[in-house]
């Protein structure tokens, strides 16, 4: 099957709005199940595949994801393009709620997830270039679409990605800024680095749904304010994939 481009759905994102033809493909994989079946339909005159990342009804935390599952399946149904749609925290003073950014680098800190798939016995060993954890032309691609649908991302950020499924501590978030990190999330490692390892071209479309903690004028972070700014943030997000397509 051809698939024009995939996504993966974050928080707030369970379904994708507006395929026509939906087919759901429950895929096996040898990673044991993805986060729920995905979703092939068209969209705009192309083959779109969804993938709700913490499954349709947000059952799954962040540590608890199958991203290898989760690749493997869309890479063996043809996609070749994945967006991982993520909400994070802003760090960065112009990184606050609603704004979206396409991040350009990475940091790690999530810590016992599977990282990637030659993490089994037999496999052979690839140690992959991840300068770029990102691919550029995808990025330049998402961001001319994201313009174009009238709700410009801002064009880079260094994304750190943490365990969760908390939120940070102040002195935390302090650090991340020390270490040079403008959005901090929970899911974007290592879904990035298995998507290099699989040859599949990928970008991350970040929605921040708040200031990150000690970052914004908020003593706490309110969890209700987050799904409601990110169900804002989440209605930009089909009409930017459709210009991406098109
Ligand atoms: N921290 C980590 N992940 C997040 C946040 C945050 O503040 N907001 C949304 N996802």
């Amino acid at each position: 099957m051809s698939i024009d481009l995939a996504a993966i759905g974050g928080s707030g994102l369970y379904q994708f709005p507006g395929l026509e033809h939906p087919e759901r493909h429950s895929v096996e994989t040898p990673f044991g199940p993805a986060s729920g079946d995905i979703v092939c339909g068209d969209f705009h005159g192309r083959r779109i595949a969804f993938l709700a990342r913490h499954g349709e009804s947000h059952t799954l935390p962040p540590h608890r994801v199958n991203y290898r599952a989760n690749l493997w399946a869309l890479h063996h149904l043809g996609a070749r393009r994945v967006i991982g749609v993520n909400a994070v925290g802003g760090i960065r003073d112009d990184m606050g709620p609603r704004v979206m950014v396409v991040p350009d680098q990475i940091v790690d800190y999530t810590h016992g997830r599977f990282t990637s798939f030659c993490d089994v016995e037999g496999a052979e060993v690839k140690h992959i270039d991840f300068s770029e954890p990102y691919t550029a032309s995808l990025r330049a691609a998402l961001l001319a679409a994201a313009t174009r649908a009238g709700t410009p991302a801002i064009d880079g950020g260094c994304y750190g990605a943490t365990q969760g499924p908390r939120l940070e501590t102040r002195a935390e978030i302090i650090r991340m800024r020390r270490d040079g990190c403008d959005l901090v999330g929970m899911t974007g490692m290592p879904e990035a680095v298995l998507a290099r390892e699989l040859d599949i071209e990928y970008a991350c479309l970040a929605l921040v749904a708040n200031f990150a903690a000690g970052c914004g004028d908020e003593e706490e972070i309110s969890i209700e304010e987050i799904f409601a700014h990110l169900a804002a943030a989440t209605a930009s997000v089909p009409p930017i994939l459709a210009e991406l397509v098109s």
